[in-house]
């Protein structure tokens, strides 16, 4: 196993080293680095939910909903999510990424095609390798590159990819002209809604939903459960018809635990809290447009501010010296962006108290400003 070691030496000379560093506790740091964009993970009344879904249905699922039975709570948790986003119907996984994994390779396989955007997460990334099928990658937001790729198919079922809010940079996808794409080449679109649900649309139902495209019988929205809505899991929220084709061919339903009680219980409070406070998706955005003022960066579209600054030894020693001053930021390196954009991502809080944007703004603007004189290429 000595190439271990010869590949660790690699990525710490190319500055891509990875560290699991202990996480501060409540308090103890600002958080911009986490997705907890609604600032509901402690929410009292999301712990409480958790709690109670613990004391009734226990610590785990005990085994996958096909096998030991599904409970009122994961019912119901799937009518309210696909209600939210106006779907007909939902159906909840031990996370995003199995949600994604499972959709694509239950709705495309051998002999179909699917089209992905260039940016789209690596969860659909491994999920296009999984299905088998001929797998074509559009360049980013390229809504002619797309019906072009469909035009030419062979294949009878296709499928279109797409993040509707990426996450790297934060950017939208052009929902409408996708959609009108895909439906006249009869393909289906998936939508991950992972960073658009909770944030963007009416009380932060989604950009589908704010695009009016909710309910659309040929397209798929998924989403997690772990950002705005501060648990764990995800879902897809989709026609009764793609529901009932995922409980019998979705490998990553079938064959997996079912979602823990006390991420249900807790999805399931945070929904209720979103319902309660429409406002909480648009406090989250003007926060997000104080964090790009500070950073002096281009006004996001969402929660996601991405401050480009190049190599990646220069993000990372940006994002240590954030750290070291109490302020947790996100660092992107390759392979998640590409060579030469490694960033710092911050990530707007609902929350967000004023006193604490003027400690970001003190901190953020020596970083960035000392990161800034040492870049040899502009970003
Ligand atoms: C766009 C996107 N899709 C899917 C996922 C996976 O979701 P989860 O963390 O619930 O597995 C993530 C993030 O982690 C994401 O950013």
């Amino acid at each position: 196993m000595r190439w271990l070691d010869e590949r660790a030496a690699e990525r710490v000379r190319a500055g891509l080293r990875r560290e699991l560093r202990p996480r501060a506790s409540e308090g103890e740091a600002i958080d911009l680095a986490s997705n907890d964009y609604l600032g509901l993970t402690r929410h009292p009344e999301v712990i409480e939910g958790a709690v109670a879904a613990v004391r009734r249905w226990g610590a785990g699922a005990t085994g996958s909903r096909l096998v030991t039975g599904t409970t009122a709570e994961h019912e119901l948790l799937e009518t309210e999510l696909a209600e939210f986003v106006g779907a007909p119907a939902g159906l909840v996984f031990a996370s995003g990424y199995a949600a994604n994994l499972g959709v694509v390779t239950a709705l495309a396989g051998r002999g179909a095609l699917v089209v992905s955007d260039a940016g789209s997460h690596a969860s659909l990334v491994d999920a296009c390798r999984l299905s088998r099928a001929r797998v074509e990658i559009a360049p980013h937001r390229d809504v002619d590159a797309v019906d072009r790729l469909l035009a030419r198919r062979v294949e009878e079922c296709a499928l279109v990819l797409t993040d509707s809010v990426f996450s790297a940079d934060g950017d939208l996808a052009p929902l409408r002209e996708l959609h009108r794409v895909t439906r006249a080449r009869g393909a289906v679109l998936v939508v991950d809604e992972a960073h658009g649900f909770g944030v963007r649309g009416t009380g932060g139902r989604g950009l589908v939903h704010e695009c009016g495209l909710a309910g659309e019988p040929d397209l798929v929205i998924t989403a997690t459960l772990s950002k705005a809505l501060g648990a764990q899991g995800g879902a897809v929220l989709a026609s009764e018809r793609v529901r009932a084709h995922l409980i019998d061919s979705a490998r990553t339903f079938i064959f997996d635990t079912g979602l823990a009680p006390a991420a249900v219980g807790a999805a399931r409070a945070a929904l209720g809290v979103l319902r309660r406070d429409p406002g909480l998706a648009g406090r989250v955005l003007d926060r997000a447009a104080d964090l790009a003022r500070i950073a002096g960066v281009a006004q996001p579209d969402s929660a996601v501010v991405s401050v480009v600054l190049g190599e990646a030894q220069l993000a990372y020693d940006a994002a240590v010296a954030c750290r070291d001053r109490g302020l947790s930021v996100g660092c992107f390196r390759p392979p998640s962006v590409p060579e030469g954009t490694s960033r710092l991502r911050l990530t707007a809080r609902a929350d967000l108290t004023p006193a604490e944007l003027d400690t970001i703004a003190t901190v953020l603007g020596e970083v960035l400003a000392r990161a800034r004189g040492q870049q040899t290429v502009p970003a």
